[in-house]
């Protein structure tokens, strides 16, 4: 069953403004965002939404299959173009033919599959493996993702004309730790569902103090780690117990300041060898003007790499620069950095 899209957060409902707005155009699509944020749903709901809903939606796990099965997978094979191929098998993008094909987890596509998806994307036709025939293909491909595609465009690992061709609506969602006010109404309709058949089902609701606590939980696994929670609560039907035993949270570590100093370098250097040229220009120059300016740059480049680790999520990329969030707020405004075009 497709649930439908619940929350009354911004984000929710600026979410469902797009599938109201684009679902019709067919325009290919990435969806983006933390693991169990209900990435699928909204796929599911775009498709719903669509003319194209009399037409299957496929989904293909591109994470989940070695290359080339991922590769008959999607482009099908001839019987006998491989040892085990003992027949003919019709590929994703022939199924999915006039509906939608949803390639989940697109980021971790290998560059050699990027190559022929582009090709497919570009002639709107492909070949199956041993096959000599072209089979045409007019497929809806909304994809998933839960990296940031733009750095893997940038470090390499993503094709660039890829990306561009796929990325034409964006969609993305943020964690639930961010919207919490979407919280009651998810434990409101998911415990309709677990508890169908108990009446009064209201007087299930958590009380006001462990209300508090679940919107107050940064949620890791967000929408799907919710749904386990209220799993128990069926079983259990103690919201005290419950609330107790949510795991408690480690302190977010981040897994990549590592590799900060590669990134501020170059600014250090730039800096020094703009004090340098100052230096030689003329008799003095002000060490407070060449510090401050550098810091301001180092801060400016530190915040905007954190942001983009993190997709732009501020909570979590606050945590990771241990700033209180509305003190990352006020410098994203007075540094004047601004999220990618995928993140707007
Ligand atoms: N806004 C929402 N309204 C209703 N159900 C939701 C919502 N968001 C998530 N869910 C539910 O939470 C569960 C996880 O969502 P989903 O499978 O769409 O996440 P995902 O982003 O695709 O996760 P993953 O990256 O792990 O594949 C699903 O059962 C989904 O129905
Ligand atoms: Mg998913």
């Amino acid at each position: 069953m497709i649930p439908p899209l619940i929350g009354k957060s911004q984000d929710i409902e600026h979410i469902r403004d797009i599938i109201h707005q684009t679902a019709g155009m067919g325009f290919h699509t990435v969806v983006y965002g933390e693991s169990g944020v209900g990435k699928e749903v909204v796929v599911q709901n775009l498709h719903r939404s669509s003319p194209r809903r009399g037409n299957p939606l496929v989904k293909v796990n591109c994470a989940a299959l070695p290359d080339s099965l991922l590769d008959s997978e999607l482009f099908g094979h001839e019987k006998g173009s491989f040892t085990g191929a003992v027949k003919r098998q019709r590929g994703k993008f022939e199924v999915a033919n006039g509906g939608v094909l949803f390639l989940d987890e697109i980021g971790e596509m290998s560059s050699k599959l990027q190559t022929r998806l582009l090709h497919v994307l570009e002639g709107g036709k492909f070949t199956p493996l041993g096959s000599e025939e072209e089979i045409g293909t007019d497929t809806w491909i909304i994809t998933a993702t839960n990296s940031c595609l733009e750095e893997k465009v940038k470090s390499g690992t993503f094709r660039e004309d890829l990306y561009y061709r796929l990325n034409i609506i964006r969609i993305p969602i943020r964690p639930l730790r961010e919207r919490p006010e979407d919280i009651p109404l998810l434990i409101d309709y998911y415990l309709g569902l677990y508890l169908s058949g108990i009446k009064k089902r209201n007087n299930h609701r958590p009380n006001q103090k462990n209300l508090k606590t679940l919107m107050a939980y940064p949620w890791p696994g967000n929408v799907r780690e919710l749904q386990s929670v209220l799993r128990r609560f069926a079983l259990t039907g103690d919201w005290d117990v419950v609330v107790r035993e949510l795991p408690r949270q480690p302190e977010l570590r981040s897994d990549f300041t590592a590799d900060l100093p590669s990134y501020i370098s170059p600014i250090i250097d730039e800096v020094l060898n703009a004090g340098h040229a100052a230096s030689l220009a003329s008799d003095t120059f002000s060490l407070k003007d060449i510090t401050g300016e550098a810091l301001a740059k180092i801060e400016r480049e530190v915040i905007r790499h954190t942001l983009l680790k993190t997709c732009w999520n501020r909570r979590r990329a606050s945590k990771l620069l241990d700033i209180a969030y509305y003190t990352l707020n006020r410098k994203i405004s007075d540094l004047t950095i601004t999220p990618p075009r995928y993140l707007q």
